[in-house]
């Protein structure tokens, strides 16, 4: 049993992310049934909840997202940093050069103050211009959190003219709905939001320490331990459910930050394939063989999978599909949400709810 630390869980909400599961999910695991030293894998880490609750527990661990949002959000979870760094590294940035380009157009007009889109654009080309210093990839993972979201009437809290806070809001959609309200951008005090949340999220920080790739787990070179002995004895993961394709686009104002083009991106790059139940199964075996690799004998390896309603394939079928003849036997498989408990994953996914599949939690070992 090992021993959590109160306050180091607030880390947790930095920024929202599509198909998060609960923190609670792979903390229950790892404080039950991990041993010190073990080392964790997730080699589809999103926003880094299985990292995080490694590292309250100062296990190590491993983070592989292909989405460049997902692997900012964890990254920013690892660091060893504190809010006067943060915000001491904020202040310079402010306090430096213009942005050489600030994004143009009608949607950028509505959706942020022009103050507030300078400062934000000031932010972005620092991140992508300097190497990233721990203080750094906190600050970058608190403005994906801060980027957009609901105006707040005591206190702003989001960067943002009104909107969506998990997803980023389409450009003519958004137009047309600050149009139709007169609802102007606001200015936003960068710097009080931004301290607001360092303050929140960075105060205690856990002393555990992880690593985060942006990589395409399909890839064996993705998953390498740092070191040829440091083997990963638990994979506590939850791959995109077959047809959840559209992380990128519906991110896309936080990829913009992270540095992808001002518009909507529709590629799907690095991303397990969605074209039929079988291409898919295929991908995510490769990236169960690619971890069985690098785990020791006796690894567990968890995956919380489901489905989403619009595609007819069986969740579970896919799953057991995936793991045969992967190098992983599976040992148990237990039903996670269920509909009524509102908490499913694909919930959070989709804007129309529409009729729920279970959730399992598959168990394997090595
Ligand atoms: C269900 S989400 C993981 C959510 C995570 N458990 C959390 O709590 O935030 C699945 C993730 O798999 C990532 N992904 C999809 N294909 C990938 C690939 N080939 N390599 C690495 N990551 C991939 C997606 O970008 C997405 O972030």
């Amino acid at each position: 049993m090992l021993t959590q630390f109160n306050g180091q869980a607030a880390l947790n909400g930095l920024c929202p992310y599509f198909t998060m599961f609960p923190l609670d999910f792979p903390l229950a695991i790892l404080g039950k049934r991990a041993s010190q030293g073990d080392r964790v894998l997730d080699p589809f880490c999103g926003r880094g909840t299985t990292n995080l609750a490694a590292r309250i527990f100062g296990l190590p661990s491993l983070g592989i997202d292909s989405n460049p949002v997902a692997a900012a959000i964890t990254a920013a979870k690892l660091v060893e940093t504190s809010v006067p760094e943060i915000m001491r590294e904020l202040r310079s940035i402010l306090a430096g050069p213009p942005p050489r380009l600030i994004p143009e157009g009608e949607f950028w007009e509505w959706a942020f103050h022009r103050d507030t889109l300078d400062a934000i654009c000031r932010l972005r080309e620092a991140f992508l211009a300097d190497g990233p210093t721990e203080a750094r990839l906190a600050l970058r993972g608190i403005i994906l959190g801060a980027l957009h979201g609901p105006q707040q009437k005591a206190f702003p809290g989001y960067l943002s003219n009104q909107s969506p806070r998990t997803y980023a809001p389409k450009p003519a959609y958004s137009i047309k709905y600050w149009r139709e309200r007169g609802e102007r951008p606001r200015f936003v005090d960068t710097k009080a939001v931004i301290e607001r949340r360092a303050k929140r999220y960075f105060s205690a920080v856990p002393t555990g320490v992880g690593q985060c790739r942006l990589a395409d787990s399909r890839q064996q070179e993705s998953m390498q331990p740092e070191a040829p002995g440091a083997k990963f004895r638990w994979i506590i993961t939850s791959p995109p459910y077959y047809g959840m394709r559209t992380y990128r686009p519906d991110q896309w104002l936080r990829n913009w930050f992270v540095g992808g083009p001002a518009a909507v991106d529709y590629t799907n790059m690095d991303q397990v394939v969605h074209s039929s139940p079988e291409a898919f199964a295929a991908d995510l075996a490769t990236v169960w063989r690619n971890a069985a690799r690098v785990c020791t004998s006796d690894a567990r390896m968890v995956i919380r999978f489901g489905g989403i309603s619009d595609r007819k394939a069986s969740p579970l079928d896919i799953i057991k599909s995936s793991l045969s003849g992967s190098g992983w036997r599976i040992r148990t498989i237990i039903q996670a949400g269920t509909a009524a408990s509102g908490k499913r994953q694909a919930d959070a996914f989709l804007r129309r709810r529409t009729k729920p599949l279970a959730e399992y939690d598959v168990w394997a070992v090595n």
